[in-house]
């Protein structure tokens, strides 16, 4: 099966795309630096694992990045898992537009435009496939410096409920396609 993923190249991410290779997985894997431990990985699974460099800053050109460039729709998706992030900590009487807004470009507003096509991909294929988003206890807990953090990944677990609600089974698509069909009858 094949797999997308986000912020392979250290960390969580990384030892996602381990797990899902030694499960036989193909995985694609996306972030800004082509690491060392990423090239360890991929030599050893040989054409199983492969890599783009991309920012996910880039919320704008995200389709063409990543479903054009690298997954294209002829790559049957049966998962992606959604992990890259950063954290703007800070106080929140410190608290920046711009800074805010780039987390959030990466956090939420990509992620959220590659569930998008990740979907799309899905149900071209037929394919009843697995979203997973990565989040953090801060977004429950509350910690001092992570307000800004903690929002974004509050954001990113609604919409990854929603998501399910909506795609997620098919008595979750026909409570969202009845009523639409029912008003064009
Ligand atoms: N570690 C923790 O204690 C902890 C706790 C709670 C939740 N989490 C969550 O778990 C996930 C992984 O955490 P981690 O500790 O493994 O993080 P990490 O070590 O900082 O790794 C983050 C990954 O995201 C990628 N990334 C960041 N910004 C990117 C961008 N603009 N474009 C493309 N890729 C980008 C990084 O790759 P490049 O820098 O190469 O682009 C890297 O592969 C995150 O969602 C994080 O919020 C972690």
């Amino acid at each position: 099966m094949n797999y997308l993923v986000t912020g392979c190249s250290r960390g969580v991410g990384l030892e996602i795309c381990r797990v899902l290779l030694e499960h036989g997985h193909t995985v694609y894997g996306v972030a800004r630096s082509y690491t060392d431990e990423f090239k360890k990985l991929e030599s050893e699974f040989d054409n199983k694992l492969f890599f783009k460099s991309i920012d996910l800053g880039d919320s704008e050109n995200v389709h063409r990045n990543v479903f054009k460039d690298f997954v294209n729709n002829r790559i049957q998706l049966h998962g992606y898992v959604n992990n890259a992030a950063m954290a703007y900590d800070d106080i929140v009487t410190n608290l920046k537009l711009d800074r805010l807004q780039s987390m959030y470009s990466v956090n939420v507003f990509t992620p959220m435009m590659i569930t998008k096509y990740v979907l799309r991909n899905m149900l071209l294929h037929h394919t009843k496939g697995s979203i997973v988003h990565i989040s953090s206890i801060s977004a429950h807990t509350g910690y001092k410096g992570l307000a800004m953090y903690a929002s974004s990944k509050g954001a990113l677990e609604a919409f990854s409920k929603d998501t399910a609600r909506e795609w997620g089974g098919w008595e979750y698509a026909v409570m969202w396609w009845f009523p639409v069909l029912w008003k064009r009858l």
